[in-house]
């Protein structure tokens, strides 16, 4: 791009144009996807680009311009909430330099001389998600999300499942209290989070902010309740009297109601005060539990702050102070191909040990060929390494002024690292390379193993990566049934487990016990356990749910696979067999799910696995019984159309806890097809095959009629 001093009026349009197009894009991948493609600093950016072109071209200023919105539009599904006060944002400042022309011109607007002295108080910028909390009569009643500043989300229901947002405030408070403050979750808690969705083969969020953003804004708020959210409070919406004259009174105010207010903050009096907060929390930041981006300074009298008000996003008493990005340059020792549970195949950079913000980092992920390919890193390059909010080290990029003369272009190996060197393939159009060994390859095997033994799975205690690995390399566990007569095998063929390194009499049985309690198993976690590509914790319970007991649904995943196998290349279901037509019928499976299905049942270890596992004693229980007093019990429903009073999700969930079965699409054996908004060829087809069709409201009549009191409805 030009400089804006040497554009011309079009082309400052065009180049404005594109930067709210731009910027747009990336605000809604942030706010509404959780799912930012570009760092913070790249953001940043860019809106100092649009504001540098506007300021060179006022005229120009567009009126969806990036700095005349704070955030972005609510999501569909939440209710809005108007604020009563809008919540801002905050400018930024990069170094020493911005702080003091951020002082200096609060000093100018106020009229200040030079000896006087301003309380500013300095706060970590924790990286979250901002909230408002609205206290009527001293009950909390609702809570909302900054949305665009002016409307936001309505998470109330989700935030009363936050154990640091209290239900009720002390005696004395205004009848109206906003508290607004931050949701974030803990780095810890988040690597635990990513772990489980890791091993259910559901995506992972990129970092804690995301984490924490995606799970508030849950519409259900089980989910919600099921992930560890904190809160600090540090700042207010509408108050119906005043509380306090001094933002770090309110503080105090907002810790003897119960919030949790952030202990790092301090009331400074000198810039050089704000300089050592700052360093402090700088130093200290890779050991805090959270994410912290920067901190804020404030001025802390309300008068002040009042008169020095706000410039369109942002108020003119407050400034982030940002970190540099935690970067830092080592070399590229090696790059290992790691084998995941399917065979995917991920390049990883082991690293010179090197320590970036405060954490010492050795291994970054380089995620797949393609990758390496676009950022040429290679083995003995020096390369520029990251964390960034993230907590997953990245390469950013080799530096090639350093690139020793040898280093040659990273080639991906054709062949899986395991002894078998079984062919790598990797389909066209994707990106991730897999080893092609399936069940023979040793890699695979134990990271199977892992799988199934993990916390949603089995939930074996005690058999970590290293504990498996141990019993895989001794022979002595080789696939997951032989875990279940390790015991009886133990000590017969060398020594007895509790005589092996790292074990000891009590862990041995220990382990043992927690191996005989699981002997009896849920369907749904007997599925999820196979480790099947595709079937994650969700799809295994659509598939308990579905087919009841063990033996119908290796019978009937038999059957599909069968049929499969005479048809390789048909596309549509009915015209493979009934069996793959009913299982493409369930409601989100469709035939890529179906297809890893059957591909896993035409394998023979596989089926063997399966065997084995039942032959060794493990007992396999029943799915829930479904409710079969409901009116749609063993009913097949099927729903198309946009539903108004509740979610798609909503309505299907209800549905299977009556009974139903639900479907995806129409077929002879349909009961009722559910018509919501602009129903389109599945209501055509019902009518066609005579399926009985309902209207919204007529469906929830049927379904009212069964509201008995304390029925589960989900
Ligand atoms: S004050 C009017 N204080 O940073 C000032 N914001 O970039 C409103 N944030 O939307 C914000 N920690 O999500 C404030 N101690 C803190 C903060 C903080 C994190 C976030 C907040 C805000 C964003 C602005």
């Amino acid at each position: 791009m030009k400089r804006p001093g040497s554009m011309t009026e079009a082309e400052a349009a065009r180049e404005l144009a594109r930067l709210a197009a731009e910027i747009a894009e990336h605000d809604r991948r942030y706010h509404q996807e959780d799912a930012p493609t570009i760092a913070d600093a790249e953001y940043d950016a860019l809106r100092r680009a649009n504001g540098a072109l506007e300021a060179a071209f006022p005229q120009l200023a567009r009126p969806d311009s990036p700095s005349r919105l704070i955030g972005a539009a609510p999501a569909a599904g939440f209710g809005k909430v108007a604020h009563r006060r809008p919540m801002l944002s905050l400018d930024n400042a990069f170094g020493p330099e911005d702080v003091r022309n951020f002082l200096g011109r609060v000093r100018r607007f106020l009229g200040l001389d030079e000896g006087e002295t301003v309380a500013v108080v300095a706060e970590p910028k924790i990286d979250g998600l901002s909230i408002s909390l609205r206290y009527e009569d001293g009950a909390f009643k609702q809570g909302a999300t900054r949305g665009d500043g002016t409307v936001g989300e309505d998470v109330t229901v989700n935030l009363r499942t936050v154990d640091d947002v209290p239900d009720r405030l002390p005696a004395g408070a205004p009848g109206v209290v906003e508290v607004r403050g931050e949701i974030y979750m803990r780095r810890d808690d988040f690597a635990a989070l990513n772990d489980q969705r890791e091993r259910a083969e559901q995506t992972t969020f990129a970092n804690p902010r995301n984490a924490a953003a995606g799970s508030l804004r849950q519409l259900d708020w089980r989910i919600t309740a099921g992930r560890k959210l904190g809160f600090f409070a540090y700042a207010a919406g509408e108050l119906s009297e005043p509380v306090s004259e001094s933002h770090w009174g309110w503080l105090e105010t907002l810790k003897s109601w119960g919030f949790p207010v952030n202990p790092r903050a301090r009331l400074c009096r000198s810039v050089d005060e704000l300089f050592d907060v700052h360093a402090d929390i700088g130093e200290n930041r890779a050991d805090l539990p959270y994410d912290v981006d920067g901190v804020v300074y404030k001025i802390d009298d309300y008068g002040l702050q009042e008169r020095l008000g706000t410039v369109s996003r942002a108020p003119r008493w407050a400034v982030a102070h940002k970190f540099p990005a935690e970067q830092a340059q080592t070399v590229l020792e090696d790059i290992a191909i790691q084998v995941g549970r399917t065979g995917a195949l991920t390049p990883v950079a082991h690293l010179r040990p090197i320590t970036v913000g405060g954490v010492v980092v050795s291994r970054a992920t380089l995620h797949n060929e393609d990758e390496i390919r676009r950022k040429d890193v290679r083995v003995g390059d020096t390369v520029v390494v990251q964390r960034a909010g993230d907590v997953i080290p990245q390469v950013l990029r080799a530096v090639e002024d350093e690139r020793p003369a040898d280093a040659a272009p990273f080639v991906f190996p054709q062949e899986c690292p395991c002894e078998l060197k079984t062919p790598v393939k990797k389909p066209e159009g994707e990106a991730v390379a897999r080893c092609s060994g399936e069940l023979a390859c040793p890699h695979q095997q134990v990271e199977r193993i892992r799988h199934f033994v993990s916390r949603d799975a089995f939930d074996i205690e005690g058999l970590g990566e290293r504990q498996v690995r141990a019993f895989f390399d001794a022979g002595l566990v080789r696939t997951p049934a032989d875990l279940f007569d390790l015991e009886s095998r133990d000590g017969k063929d060398g020594a007895p487990l509790r005589e092996w390194d790292g074990w000891g009499e009590k862990s041995a049985a220990n382990l043992f016990d927690a191996i005989e309690a699981r002997r009896a198993i849920p369907l749904d976690r007997f599925i999820y356990a196979l480790g099947i590509r595709q079937i994650g914790q969700a799809t295994a319970r659509l598939l308990a749910r579905r087919y009841g007991g063990q033996a119908s649904w290796r019978e009937a995943m038999m059957a599909a696979a069968r049929e499969r196998k005479d048809n390789p290349e048909e596309k549509k279901p009915e015209a493979v067999g009934e069996a793959y037509a009913d299982l493409c019928s369930i409601d989100q499976i469709g035939v890529a799910v179906a297809d890893e299905l059957t591909a896993f049942f035409q394998e023979r270890l596989t089926v063997d696995i399966v065997a084995e596992l039942e032959k060794r004693g493990v007992t396999v229980e029943a799915a829930a019984a479904a409710d079969t007093a409901s009116p749609i019990a063993g009913k097949t429903i099927v729903f198309t159309g946009a539903l108004s009073a509740m979610t798609r999700s909503e309505a299907k969930a209800r549905a299977e806890a009556m009974g139903a079965k639900v479907s995806g699409s129409v077929s002879k054996k349909t009961d009722y097809v559910i018509a919501g908004e602009d129903a389109g060829s599945k209501a055509r087809r019902a009518a066609e095959l005579g399926v009985a069709v309902l209207s919204e409201e007529e469906w929830r009549s049927l379904i009212e009629k069964d509201r008995s009191p304390g029925r589960e409805t989900a």
